[in-house]
């Protein structure tokens, strides 16, 4: 598959695990990767184009309520794939992956790309504190060796130069409807399952929350939150050195977390 000289990543990724296993795939795949379109953050969210430069995109989400983060799909339909190769990977918090690689990788065959291979990753989730450590430290060194591997396998791949090259989809796609169209999937994928609390008398107005919301959702002078636009991605309890934001979920969730504390899920690679 001579054809893939460079490879790009687009990633969304507010708690950095996607982006770290799909770094570390990309890495390991050991073609010249071009810069990465990260749509975390509203600025380069907004500055991307819609170009892609690279022959190959790896493109990277979390599972959010078992499908694609809706925040995503306005960026993510600006892809024009016309034929170019994808890989694409979701990542999700040893609950249920839901449907949210069979999505992806209908979507990418929507916007016109052929599938190399695809994987669906376990990291911490989101949700997890001290109190409920669901998959905390994941990826851990396991699940990075896989990502390693996964990427040497996809560089086999593209050396092989095989013909009929792409990933079997049907086999991924089964009972799933992976022609739907972004303007079919749910509009807003929050659940109020959770939210974050405010304890100004904690706060040390460092103001690290400000930066990594992803959706401008906290005020850089009060730093209250809007609570109407935050999706409850955590990625401000995570980074706050003082607890003065914490994730606050509602006990029925905490109560079934707890019963797959044990329960590790694997990652699924498809190739
Ligand atoms: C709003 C929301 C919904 C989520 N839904 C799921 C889910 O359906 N299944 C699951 O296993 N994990 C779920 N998670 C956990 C994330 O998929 C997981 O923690 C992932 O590693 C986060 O990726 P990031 O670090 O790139 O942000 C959810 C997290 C959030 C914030």
């Amino acid at each position: 598959m001579s054809e893939i000289k460079t490879i790009q990543s687009i990633v969304f990724s507010p708690t950095g695990t996607t982006r770290q296993i799909v770094d570390r795939v990309s890495k390991s795949i050991g073609v010249e990767a071009v810069d990465t379109i990260d749509l975390t953050l509203p600025k380069s969210r907004d500055e991307w184009t819609g170009e892609v430069t690279g022959d190959l995109l790896l493109v990277g989400v979390p599972t959010y309520y078992d499908t694609i983060p809706s925040i995503t799909l306005n960026y993510l339909s600006k892809l024009q794939g016309k034929g170019k190769w994808a890989l694409p990977i979701t990542v999700y918090g040893n609950v249920s992956p839901g449907a949210c690689l069979q999505e992806l990788c209908g979507l990418l065959k929507f916007r016109g790309f052929r599938l190399l291979a695809a994987a669906n990753f376990v990291a911490e989730n989101s949700f997890a504190s001290k109190d409920l450590p669901l998959a905390i430290g994941r990826p851990d060194d396991k699940d990075l060796y896989i990502a390693y591997n996964f990427g040497k396998m996809v560089r086999e791949k593209i050396n092989s130069n095989l013909v009929e090259a792409e990933v079997d989809v049907a086999d991924l796609m089964i009972g799933q409807n992976y022609t739907r169209k972004i303007e079919e999937y749910p509009e807003n994928n929050v659940i109020n399952l959770a939210r974050v609390e405010f304890n100004e008398s904690n706060c040390i107005r460092c103001f690290s929350c400000v930066e990594v919301c992803p959706i401008g959702a906290i005020d850089s002078e009060s730093l209250t939150i809007n609570d109407g636009l935050c999706f409850r991605c955590f990625a401000c309890t995570r980074v706050c050195p003082s607890e003065a934001l914490k994730p606050v979920i509602v006990k029925d969730i905490v109560d079934y977390f707890q019963t797959l504390l044990d329960k590790r899920q694997e990652p699924s690679l498809y190739i």
